[in-house]
């Protein structure tokens, strides 16, 4: 039987480390085997590649190579990752997806997002997940969230973290224009209350693939 696949998406901040893991470990509690991966990331070449776009530097990629490289890294993670994941009738757990570049290249950074879902087709012949939960959070708890993070472990924010107010704007409203266009895929969590509340909806949510 053919696995599930799970993606958590959403403005920074909102809990998708935190809540794929957790859901991860939930499921694997219940005896199933999970690929909890993350993008871009979740292979080796893909996460030299992670390194390449998070990375302040003096030649920073333009927005067109921004978008090819976290299309290069999905093809690796979809390819090599996840499509043998599910083959084997695994759960996969992914911490940001396809939905990420429509937000953030999409309505973030102005590209036609028609023509990067054709292209995401491409690097992902097709793969869509069959949930996809939002976590979503006003731009405020965003950043407060984010402060906290970068003082608990003593880090900046890497070059995308750092970009305006209202690109962070656009970036939520996206997602949740995203969520509106196809809602049988989508769950829409509130994610700026507690966290064990977000954690039911998330678990509630998982139920409706089950
Ligand atoms: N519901 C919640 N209430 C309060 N704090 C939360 C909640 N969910 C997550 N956090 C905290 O917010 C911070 C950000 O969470 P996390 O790293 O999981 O978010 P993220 O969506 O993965 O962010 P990023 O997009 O930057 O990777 C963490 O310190 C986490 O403990
Ligand atoms: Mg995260």
């Amino acid at each position: 039987m053919q696995g599930k696949f799970i993606t958590f998406e959403g403005p920074e901040g909102g809990g998708k480390s935190t809540h794929a893991k957790e859901l991860a470990d939930a499921l694997r509690a219940e005896g199933k085997t999970v690929l909890e991966t993350r993008e871009p990331g979740g292979t080796r070449l893909a996460e030299l590649i992670r390194g390449l776009v998070r990375e302040e530097r003096e030649d920073p990629p333009v927005t067109r190579s921004e978008v090819l490289l976290f299309l290069a890294s999905r093809a690796q993670v979809v390819a090599n990752a996840i499509r043998p994941a599910l083959a084997r009738g695994e759960w996969v757990v992914c911490d940001r997806f396809s939905d990420s570049t429509f937000a953030y290249q999409g309505y973030g950074r102005g590209i036609d997002v028609a023509l990067l879902k054709d292209l995401n087709e491409f690097a992902t012949e097709g793969l869509k997940p069959d949930l996809t939960i939002l976590l979503d959070v006003p731009p405020d708890v965003s950043r407060a969230r984010l402060a906290e993070r970068q003082c608990a472990t003593a880090t900046s924010a890497d070059r995308i973290e750092s970009a305006g107010e209202l690109f962070h704007r656009r970036l939520r409203d996206g997602f949740l224009e995203l969520a509106r266009q196809e809602p049988s895929r989508f769950v829409v969590i509130d994610s700026s209350g507690p966290r064990e509340e977000v954690s039911r909806g998330v678990m509630k949510a998982v139920d409706r693939i089950r």
